[in-house]
């Protein structure tokens, strides 16, 4: 069976979820044991506008989520545009420590 061109991938030594062409991909940061920074994301010229972003962010939260991780949205694109419209991930965005809880 042919692969798809548009399943994502996770590159754990390049920081990467990446299509299977490594042509569009969301980078991150180690931040600690817990915290990843989400610094980019990239989808070339001719398939913009068609949900693939949001696959990849998708794919990262789906990843943080399960391996515990809390999410800081450097890139603008899941700032201003995915979290936005996908609210439900703001549940897993990292927030700073209060100096104490009680
Ligand atoms: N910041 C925030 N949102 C952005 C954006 C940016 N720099 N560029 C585009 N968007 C929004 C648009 O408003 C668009 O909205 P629409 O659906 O109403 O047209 C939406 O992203 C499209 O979403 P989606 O189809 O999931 O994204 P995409 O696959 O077209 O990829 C980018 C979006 C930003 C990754 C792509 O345009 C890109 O690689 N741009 C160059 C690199 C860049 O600016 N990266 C983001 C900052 S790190």
């Amino acid at each position: 069976m042919a692969e798809e061109k548009n399943t994502i991938v996770w590159n754990e030594a390049q920081r990467k979820f990446e299509t299977v062409d490594k042509k569009a991909y969301i980078e991150y940061e180690v931040r600690g044991s817990k915290v990843i920074d989400i610094t980019h994301t990239y989808v070339p010229p001719s398939k913009r506008g068609l949900g693939l972003a949001a696959d990849l962010c998708a794919a990262a939260f789906t990843h943080a989520q399960n391996h515990s991780l809390s999410v800081i949205p450097t890139c603008s694109y899941v700032s201003d545009t995915f979290l936005p419209r996908n609210p439900n991930w703001n549940s897993i965005v990292h927030k700073d420590d209060p100096k104490s809880s009680m």
